[in-house]
């Protein structure tokens, strides 16, 4: 078949914008919706319930969560940025450790089913097939933090009944049994180094209920334990790459190829002091080099988005608030990232885990943890010593304890000698 130049022309035109769509902004940016619009964003973290404790108690009928501007986060912006699902941050202050952790952990997640059960644009959900199946924002729940389980693994279970699908090995101090990556911040437990027998058996019991194991905020060594022992695969669920800035809060190369031989996934944060090291400029590019450098490491399997919105104070430029993330979507495809690359980041990385995480669970082959924590490894004044406690609501209801017969005796005997001597 014959064409004539004009055809020729068509052909090459249409070639050229097919091939060359890089250099096009405009072209890039309706790319990244379209993706985005059939693959909504699932991500790993955002402290947006912890604003609603600073700012309204927790009052929810005090505030419009459709509009609130005070926020990196409001639904409408939400829904600007496709994203399909969030885990909320449950967490409660390092300070509250051995104090109310526990009820302070309670309360934000109460503030968490309230908030999703009560506006139509959100729904809670708790499997990966939830997620699959919800059209809404899928709310999930994760806490922050080991120091919210008091060292408990019932509690840790009573979490799991509630709803709560990840745990944070450490916020930024060190619990009774993990290490946490910031030294100095708090002086609890200095001489808990990476993850003590009953840090592992918190691992342990994380697999057999089918709760996802976050290691941000945790010491390379609680890092290396957990990934070395956990039957399922575990996630980052807001770091960066320690080799583009070299925060503690970030992961160094070899754990980068340790969780990808764990085919877990780092959810990359995009909170700008551990992105960029305290660089003036920080903006879409700052972030996109922390992707490139993970996929060259880990393959871009290993990789998710934890935007931390509501976390910290600084985000790059054009990253401002949770409506933004097509921005780095748009970055990736200008980088070269394809379609099934990024369709892993924004979603199936994560679902993948989350369905590995649960497989393990229906594997069935664990028993429950009934370890308990030795008293002297928790040196906390609040808990109640349960063995003298014990004693005393056994006498009280009549049984005398041997120290008590023994003194009655005593008083017995003395009496008799001094009514013999008199
Ligand atoms: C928040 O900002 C948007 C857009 O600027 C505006 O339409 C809305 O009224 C503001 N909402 C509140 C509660 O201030
Ligand atoms: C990071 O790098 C800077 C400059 O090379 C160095 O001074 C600093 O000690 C490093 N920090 C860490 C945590 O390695
Ligand atoms: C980000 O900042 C760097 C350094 O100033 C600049 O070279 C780069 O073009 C900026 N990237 C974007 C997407 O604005
Ligand atoms: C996308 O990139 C991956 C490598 O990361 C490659 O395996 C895959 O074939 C590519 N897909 C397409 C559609 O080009
Ligand atoms: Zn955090």
């Amino acid at each position: 078949m014959k064409r004539n130049p004009t055809q020729l022309f068509l052909w090459l035109l249409v070639f050229l914008s097919d091939a060359v769509p890089f250099s096009d902004e405009k072209s890039l940016r309706e790319r990244a919706t379209e993706l985005m619009q059939n693959t909504r964003l699932i991500d790993g973290h955002n402290d947006f319930v912890l604003r609603l404790r600073m700012f309204y108690q927790n009052r929810l009928s005090k505030v419009n969560l459709r509009e609130l501007n005070k926020t990196h986060t409001n639904l409408k912006k939400l829904q600007a940025g496709y994203v399909g699902a969030q885990f909320w941050s449950v967490y409660v202050l390092c300070s509250a450790q051995n104090k109310d952790a526990v009820r302070l952990t309670l309360e934000q997640i109460d503030v968490v089913k309230r908030m999703c059960n009560s506006y139509e644009e959100l729904e809670l959900v708790t499997t990966s097939q939830g997620i699959s199946d919800s059209r809404k924002i899928a709310c999930l729940i994760g806490v922050e933090g080991g120091h919210s389980i008091d060292s408990s693994l019932a509690t840790l279970r009573m979490y799991y009944d509630l709803g709560v699908r990840y745990l944070t090995l450490t916020h930024s101090c060190n619990t009774p049994w993990s290490e946490s990556s910031s030294k100095g911040i708090h002086s609890f437990y200095p001489n808990v180094a990476g993850l003590t027998a009953f840090g592992q058996e918190v691992v342990e019991e994380m697999n057999r209920l089918g709760m996802l194991i976050d290691l941000s905020h945790t010491s390379y060594s609680t890092a290396k334990a957990a990934l070395r022992i956990s039957k399922a695969p575990l996630i980052f669920s807001h770091s960066s790459a320690f080799a583009v800035c070299n925060h503690s809060r970030n992961v160094p190369d070899d754990i980068l190829r340790q969780l990808k031989r764990n085919k877990g996934i780092i959810m990359v944060t995009f909170n700008a002091d551990v992105l960029a090291c305290g660089r003036k400029v920080v903006n879409v590019s700052t972030l996109a080099d922390h992707f490139d450098h993970i996929k060259k490491i880990a393959g871009s399997e290993s990789i998710g988005i934890g935007g931390d919105y509501d976390g910290v104070e600084h985000f790059p430029e054009g990253l401002e608030d949770v409506s933004k993330y097509p921005s780095l979507i748009g970055e990736l495809l200008r980088r070269g990232w394809n379609e099934t690359e990024l369709k892993g980041v924004l979603r199936e990385n994560f679902l993948r885990v989350f369905r590995e995480v649960e497989k393990v669970r229906d594997s069935g082959l664990m028993d429950v943890g009934e370890r308990e924590i030795p008293q002297e490894e928790v040196q906390n004044s609040c808990r109640l010593d349960l063995n003298n406690y014990r004693l005393q609501t056994a006498t009280s209801f009549g049984f005398p304890s041997v120290a008590q017969s023994f003194s009655l005796t005593l008083v017995i005997v003395v009496y008799v000698i001094l009514y013999y001597e008199s």
